[in-house]
């Protein structure tokens, strides 16, 4: 057991209590001790945002947590670090701009907020000194967004190209492995919380090209607007489409690609036909993987589940314990 060490403890309150919210929850509560033990933090969820206070109890979070007032939680100067996890573009942006007005630090896997309104959220954390991170917005687990940040900072990059959405990559999945209609597979997907509230930003190609949006800006220093993007979803695909393919040894995959070249960016997302040499063709279910090219590391993938509570989770608990280390140097400066 480990000392409780007022000095280490973060405070948090978490926006929402779906999927994202609620894995959050459960994995802090299961490694509390492990994060104490490895990053020195002691993190004390304190307040929930819930609009339905009944999933929050069942999760087993003290009544006195929850609240549907998200004043309770901006007003609270004992908050630390905001974990914004309604999802859409409003109100979250409005939410996360005023905890970062009022010193909190904000983690989101908001990839839509993130997308439309980078350059305001951004300065909104720079402008109150405060940390904003959002690795959990791209790729559900994998770390690929602090990679870029970190790992890879030294490197040029000339091309980033992935599958960015679990819910249409699960659903190519099923239909051609196990001759599963579309409509059947997509309430599959929805029931296991890989989906969107309203599944057509991910059959559709729009929650891949606000993914790509994040990338783009990420790797290229350059911002375009995700409905700028050339986007075609996988709603149309059809059975036949799929044993075509496979006549081919092909697959049918949702791709998300940038490309930068003599200064010139090109960027689109939309069904391909993937041949077996393709280091994305075996990439199947909730599973995505992103390639990004750089001039000195060359080309590098990565690759993990990206929807669902946990994956997703894991991913913003790693951006709560890192924020919490900066308010913590802060603290003790
Ligand atoms: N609906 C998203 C997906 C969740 O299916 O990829 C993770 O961003």
């Amino acid at each position: 057991m480990f000392m409780k060490d007022k000095n280490k403890s973060v405070k948090l309150a978490i926006l929402g209590i779906g999927t994202v919210g609620g894995g959050t929850f459960r994995i802090i509560e299961n490694s509390h001790d492990l994060i104490l033990q490895r990053a020195g933090v002691d993190l004390r969820v304190s307040r929930v945002l819930a609009r339905s206070p009944e999933k929050a109890y069942r999760l087993g979070i003290p009544e006195k947590a929850v609240t549907s007032h998200i004043e309770d939680i901006l007003e609270d100067d004992s908050i630390d670090v905001v974990v914004e996890a309604i999802g859409g573009i409003e109100p979250a942006t409005s939410y996360m701009l005023k905890a970062m007005q009022k010193g909190k630090s904000v983690v989101t896997p908001n990839k839509a907020a993130v997308a439309k309104n980078w350059a305001i959220l951004h300065e909104a954390a720079e402008k109150n000194d405060v940390t904003f991170r959002f690795e959990a917005a791209v790729g559900g687990g994998i770390p690929i967004i602090t990679s870029i940040k970190e790992q890879l900072v030294g490197n040029n990059f000339t091309e980033v190209r992935g599958i960015l959405n679990g819910t249409s990559n699960y659903i190519l999945t099923k239909m051609a492995d196990d001759n599963l209609p579309y409509d059947e597979v997509l309430k599959d997907a929805q029931d296991k919380g890989f989906a969107e509230a309203d599944p057509t930003a991910d059959v559709e190609g729009l929650d891949a090209a606000n993914k790509l949006s994040i990338l783009i800006a990420l790797c290229f220093n350059m911002y375009v607007d995700p409905e700028t993007i050339p986007t075609r979803g996988i709603s149309r695909i059809n059975e036949a489409d799929i044993r075509s393919a496979e006549e081919n040894k092909q697959k049918i995959k949702l791709i998300a690609s940038a490309r930068l070249e003599e200064g010139k960016l090109t960027c689109k997302v939309g069904p391909e036909l993937l041949t077996e040499e393709d280091v994305l063709y075996n990439v199947n279910d909730e599973y995505n993987a992103i390639s990004v090219t750089g001039d000195a590391v060359g080309e590098i993938m990565m690759r993990g589940k990206g929807a669902g509570a946990f994956p997703t989770g894991s991913a913003v608990v790693g951006d709560i314990v890192s924020a919490s280390s900066t308010i913590l140097l802060k603290r003790h400066a």
